[in-house]
């Protein structure tokens, strides 16, 4: 008995320790921040504020002015500064040379993988796996930190609902709950458990907030987002970083409701460092403070600075405004020092928490972990892990290795393209491409390679005809296609979303054979397929795959991994239908599929009524060509016996809900079972479907499982058109579903 009451006291002890640990060391944090704030003049207080950037290409000497602004206390952070030396020497003159011997902060883009790169955002959102996500930010962390980057400005949560934005190939889709989930596991990934171990990096969420709503969807573009959707859609992904406990949070180029992200008032102050209590710093994005002004919301540098520090912006990327007038904006009193301190405070807090004052240097050492065979078989993984099966004519996939294949189009041997964007520190002779990774598997009498374009814009048909006799000869066509690297990213939007180039025409062609035709898409966007659909037997979306995209496009052509990823965004069948997204308002006249007659097949000089008016596309119909959601496997999976446990519940409780999930086909398989509800009357109107969770779950042939799922009123509640969250009790409808279309449905009443 004794022995249990000393092990009981001990337990106590250590979460006692525990909590007065991370208490203490928050407290020491303070107090190291109060003593330091009390020695720095105003103008080493500017300079923390004060991120200096060079172009991501940078190499070589320390600029002159550089070393002099940090030997001044007049820069707080770095970015794009990845030589050993000069990091290390500008380091040393910080902490040893500076006024407050502050330490510097080095930042990077480190999006989807350092030099080992995983797939595009889009891709690692496609995989529904928030550990894998998780574990190939923690690799991207270790290598990075190897350079002396200790700063990532990643994840980037903008929800998007529209495939022309050249950023949605940046981004964890349309959906606020995926995106969450998703946004959580990279700061945990980015960050470790403890941000002062030197393989953390201090995450940095972006872009806040609306960026992935640009009109058009091209970038920059001005956003108008009504606060119940701004609250309900768009900050979510933040709020959950936020919760997650990320470090920093980046500001974003657009202007949203008339007043620029950069000097918004409501998001950083109100929002953002008010209701959510965010407690590290915002940083704006490159030269957003200075960009109010063509915004036209501030006069000059010095309005912007004032705009920007009086909304509670803390850290200004590149550009110099607060260098230059922030003194000035304080002597005249139009900004108060407390705000300037706040800002440094909150630098500072960041600095420590990473250990940069204990331990400002980094071992270079450790560089022989950067791409080790576990991450690059966890990058293989994650590449196979998301590619999307999209179709499979007469189960035509997998592939029987006895076949010889015509390897034809653009990626299917682009080391460099199929890295995508947001790539600043990999080399693309480690890339591993499809063309080599097939014949290895195949042995080269198998392959037919016959690239025909040499890039995705190619309009060179003059190959044309060695593809049709690839093709001959062979028992099937793989066609490997999609965009370049180039072609997505930011400031990269497309208008026009089909297979650029003579892709269209080559699969025309090559469909002329009567071949087999299998696509893979690599690419930053869903691609409009209308024109092609019909001509292909097979499709599979592996957006930009990374490294390892060969290997992993093998493994899941020939069967080794059945295709579980699933779309994280709604697929248009043509630009035409953007924006278009699966939790939309039914309208007041929802289309009526019975009564669609397509436009080619109404009769000449039909009555002006007589068709129905609905809310539809007259040549399109109303349906996207895929759902959010969506993707096939070599399995097939069967939904039955839909329960909840009660079909009446008070607010406060909670929902059971479960289906029988059956794996019907022949090979062990993945699919992701979605939850969503539909809320019927609403305060605003209400979403057709929203998705509020899901479980991925691998099941061997034949077997069968019950999945379930919790739902409490939490779950339910919306913003209503004031900005005010509310549940209340009402009618719902609930779905489990393969996709966002599809489902076995019941409805509750919650009282
Ligand atoms: C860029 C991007 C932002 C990036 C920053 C630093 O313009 O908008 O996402 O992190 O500048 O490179």
């Amino acid at each position: 008995m004794i022995r249990i009451k000393y092990f009981i006291a001990l337990i106590a002890l250590c979460i006692c320790c525990g909590i007065t640990h991370s208490q203490t060391s928050a407290d020491s944090i303070e107090k190291r921040i109060d003593e330091i704030l009390k020695s720095m003049t105003l103008e080493e207080k500017i300079g923390q504020t004060a991120l200096r950037g060079l172009s991501s290409r940078f190499r070589g000497e320390i600029p002159q002015g550089l070393a002099k602004a940090v030997r001044e206390g007049r820069i707080g952070a770095l970015l794009n500064i990845m030589d050993e030396d000069v990091v290390k020497e500008l380091q040393r003159i910080a902490t040893e040379e500076s006024p407050s011997k502050i330490p510097l902060l080095y930042g990077r883009d480190v999006i989807h993988g350092f030099k080992t790169v995983v797939p595009i955002p889009l891709g690692l959102a496609a995989t529904w796996e928030p550990e894998l996500v998780e574990q190939t930010a923690r690799s991207a962390a270790i290598e990075a930190t190897t350079y002396g980057v200790r700063w990532t400005f990643a994840p980037m949560v903008d929800v998007s609902r529209d495939a022309r934005w050249g950023r949605i190939a940046e981004s964890l889709g349309e959906d606020p709950y995926l995106a969450s989930q998703l946004a959580a596991a990279m700061v945990r990934g980015f960050q470790g458990d403890d941000l002062s171990d030197p393989t953390s990096l201090a995450a940095c969420v972006k872009h806040y907030a609306g960026y992935g709503a640009a009109e058009g969807g091209r970038d920059y573009n001005t956003a108008n987002i009504p606060e119940h959707i701004l609250r309900d859609i768009i900050l979510p992904p933040f709020h959950a970083a936020v919760d997650a406990g990320v470090a920093t949070v980046m500001t974003s180029f657009n202007e949203l409701n008339g007043i620029p992200a950069t000097g918004n008032h409501f998001l950083l102050k109100e929002v953002l460092k008010g209701e959510w209590g965010f407690d590290g710093f915002i940083v704006s994005d490159w030269e957003s403070v200075k960009e109010m002004i063509p915004h036209g919301y501030a006069a000059d540098h010095k309005h912007a600075a004032e705009r920007a520090a009086t909304a509670g912006m803390d850290m200004e990327m590149v550009s110099t405004a607060y260098e230059e007038h922030l003194a000035e904006l304080i002597e005249e009193g139009k900004v108060q020092q407390e705000e300037l301190d706040d800002f440094v405070r909150r630098i500072l807090r960041i600095k420590m928490r990473l250990g940069l004052f204990d331990q400002p240097g980094f071992d270079s050492s450790r560089r022989s972990i950067i791409q080790n065979p576990e991450f690059l078989a966890e990058a293989q993984t994650a590449a196979a892990k998301s590619m999307v099966l999209l179709k499979n004519e007469k189960n035509i996939l997998p592939l029987n290795k006895s076949k010889t294949i015509a390897v034809i189009g653009p990626l299917a041997d682009a080391p460099h393209e199929q890295l995508g964007t947001w790539v600043y520190d990999s080399e693309k002779e480690t890339s591993q491409t499809p063309a080599p990774a097939l014949r290895k598997f195949l042995g080269d009498s198998k392959v037919i390679f016959e690239p025909t374009l040499d890039y995705s814009r190619s309009k060179d048909k003059s190959r044309f005809a060695q593809a049709i006799a690839a093709a001959e000869k062979s028992d099937l066509v793989l066609f490997i296609g999609g965009e370049e690297a180039i072609l997505s990213g930011e400031a990269h939007s497309r208008a026009d979303i089909r297979l650029p180039g003579a892709q269209e025409e080559l699969i025309h062609a090559l469909s002329e054979t009567g071949k087999p035709l299998v696509l893979v898409i690599m690419a930053g966007r869903p691609i409009s397929l209308y024109n092609i659909i019909d001509k292909i037997d097979a499709i599979i979306m592996a957006w930009h795959p990374g490294t390892m995209a060969g290997p992993a496009l093998v493994d899941v052509l020939y069967g080794k991994v059945s295709p579980g990823g699933r779309l994280p965004v709604t697929w248009p069948k043509t630009v035409g239908q953007i924006p278009v997204f699966y939790n939309h308002t039914n309208t007041g006249r929802p289309f009526n599929a019975d009564r669609y007659i397509p436009e080619d097949k109404i009769e000449v000089g039909t009555w002006q009524s007589a068709l129905h008016n609905t809310s539809y596309y007259l040549d399109l119909g109303h349906l996207p060509q895929f759902p959010f959601g969506y993707g096939l496997s070599y399995s097939s999976f069967k939904y039955s016996n839909l329960k909840l446990k009660k079909s009446k519940i008070n607010m406060g409780d909670t929902l059971q809900v479960s289906v029988q999930l059956t794996n019907t086909g022949k090979v062990e398989a993945a699919e992701v079972v979605q939850l969503y509800v539909q809320d019927i009357v609403g305060e605003v109107t209400r979403p057709v479907r929203e998705l509020k969770g899901y479980k991925k779950v691998t099941l061997q042939p034949g077997q069968s499982s019950r999945i379930k799922f919790e739902l409490n009123a939490e779950d339910l509640a919306y913003h209503d058109a004031n900005g005010k969250r509310i549940s209340e009790p009402g009618d719902y409808n609930v779905w489990i579903a393969p996709n966002a279309e599809e489902g076995l449905q019941a409805s509750f009443t919650v009282k």
